[in-house]
Formats: structure tokens, sequence, C-alpha cells
């Protein structure tokens, strides 16, 4: 448990997205996988949810797939990822769009360095991303961070992703990002977003995330951002055009053939798209 930190949780989604690249639609993901890794993904699985990683690896094909059919329509367009973390979603496009990752500082710049290491063996796509560092907790670095945006996207149709980031953000900086950077996207722009409703935090799975975090972590004042439908339903500038939620993909993969007990134990996490209006 000692070496769970936050930084880690990049590092697990790529785990989980590799364990099922064939959902995920990450080919690239098991790069990050070691064997310390896998040993932690193996008790987030113990101790958490048994479906982590395929609700994980539904979560990025959801995104892969929207981003691509925005681009392929914008070619113009700036993908801007907040808490891009260790995902690779500017190498599944065809086109090459400007791509913003926003992080702290050591994720930019293990990522960075990983990166160029692996275009040069050619293990992945050479693409140009641009890596901004901002503690995106903190609400005047937003309003900062809100305003370069707002210069280098230029007018040019912006798809916004949060992916697996509000949960750990405090509500001043969460309402700063969807006040100072999502309202001023250009018109036609969309906004993909991942949040706990609070009706997630009465089930068992997401109280065994919260114990495993305090434990884990030894947080002194987190906050475990909870979100719930109608605060995207009145946002500004902005209209909810898509909603779904992990056991709701994951009742669609008959395939996988999982059983009614298997989805009651998943943690379940929402997922957004809006569009600016
Ligand atoms: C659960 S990971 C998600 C990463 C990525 N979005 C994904 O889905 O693969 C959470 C990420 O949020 C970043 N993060 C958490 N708090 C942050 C903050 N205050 N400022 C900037 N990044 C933060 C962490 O560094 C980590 O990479």
């Amino acid at each position: 448990m000692e070496r769970f930190t936050a930084e880690k949780t990049g590092h697990l989604i790529a785990s989980y997205r590799a364990r099922f690249a064939s959902i995920s639609l990450d080919q690239f993901a098991h790069l990050w996988v070691d064997d310390e890794i896998e040993s932690l993904h193996a008790e987030i699985l113990t101790h958490i949810s048994n479906c982590e990683d395929l609700a994980h690896a539904l979560r990025s094909r959801f995104f892969i797939q929207r981003t691509q059919r925005f681009f392929d329509a914008h070619p113009d367009g700036v993908f801007v990822n907040l808490a891009a973390g260790l995902s690779h979603y500017p190498l599944f496009l065809s086109k090459p769009v400007i791509c913003i990752e926003v992080e702290r500082p050591d994720v930019i710049d293990l990522k960075r360095k990983a990166f160029a290491r692996w275009t040069d063996s050619g293990d992945i796509p050479s693409r140009a991303i641009e890596f901004i560092t901002c503690d995106l907790d903190d609400s005047s670095a937003v309003s900062e961070l809100a305003n370069d945006l707002h210069r280098r996207l230029d007018n040019r149709p912006t798809y916004l992703l949060m992916e697996g980031l509000l949960f750990y953000l405090q509500r001043a900086a969460i309402d700063t990002i969807f006040d100072q950077i999502a309202r001023r996207l250009p018109m036609g722009s969309r906004v993909g977003s991942v949040s706990f409703e609070t009706w997630t935090t009465s089930t068992r799975p997401y109280q065994r995330l919260i114990e495993f975090f305090d434990r884990a972590l030894h947080p002194e004042d987190a906050v475990y951002s909870v979100i719930d439908d109608d605060f995207y339903a009145a946002l500004p500038g902005l209209r909810l055009i898509e909603k779904t939620n992990c056991a709701q993909m994951i009742g669609e993969e008959a395939s996988l053939g999982l059983q009614r007990e298997d989805i009651d134990e998943m943690l379940i996490e929402s997922l957004y798209v809006l569009e600016r209006i």
C-alpha cells in the first residue's frame, strides 16, 4: 500500500487499458506497465472492484471514438486534455491536430521523456504535443491557464477532455474550470467530462475506494468531489448532449458474459459530453 501515490493513478489507468487493449483501443498502454504496476492493479481489483480495469477500458474507447469523430469533422481543431496523465489520445487522431496537455510537472517530465524514447524506437507514431504545467486545484492558476488557452485556441473548434480529474479537485477549482475555460470555448466545441454522482457514494465499491485512498495516500485535506447531472444541465453556454456510465456500457457488452452481481460490484463513474452553444 505504501507504494501507492497520487502520481501512480496515471500508471494504473494505463495498466487497466493494457489489460483490455481490444476494448480500450489503446494499443500503446502496455508501454507503461511493469511488475510494480501489475501488482497495484491486482490490489485495486481485490480491494475496490473486480471490474475496475474493464470500466476504464470502456471509458477510453468512449473518448477515443468521440475525439476521432470530432477531429475528422474539424481537422483545424485543437485538443486540450486537462490532467492528461499517461493517456495517448493524440496518437489515435488520423489528422495532425494541435494537442495541448495540462498536467503536473513530474507527469509531464515523465511523459515527454518516454514519448521521445518510444518515438525514436518506433513504438509510437510521432505527434507534436504542447505540454502546460498547472495546478488544476488552484483557482488562480486555472484562471491564468484559461487566459493562456483562450489565446492559443484562437477561435478554433476545441475538444476539452477532463477524464479522471474532477474527483480530485475542490469545488472552487471545478467551477473555475467550467466558468473560465469551458464556457469561453469557441461555439461548436465539445467538453468530455467524467465524474461520480452523489448516489454512487452510498455504493460499496465507492466506499471501498475512499477507504483505500484514505489508507494509501494519507491525504490531509482530500475532498473527493462528486457532481450531479443537474450541475452539467445548468451550465451556462454549454448543452449536455450525451451521458452514460460504465455499468451501462458494460451492460451493452453481452460478449463479456458478465453477471448482474459483477455489475452491482462496479465503481460507477458517469461520462458526459457537452457542446458549446
Ligand atoms: C486518474 S489520473 C487520469 C489521467 C488521464 N486523464 C487518464 O484518464 O488516463 C489523474 C491525473 O490527474 C492529475 N492531477 C490530479 N490532480 C491534479 C492537479 N491538481 N493539477 C494537475 N493535474 C492533476 C494526476 O497527475 C493524474 O495524472
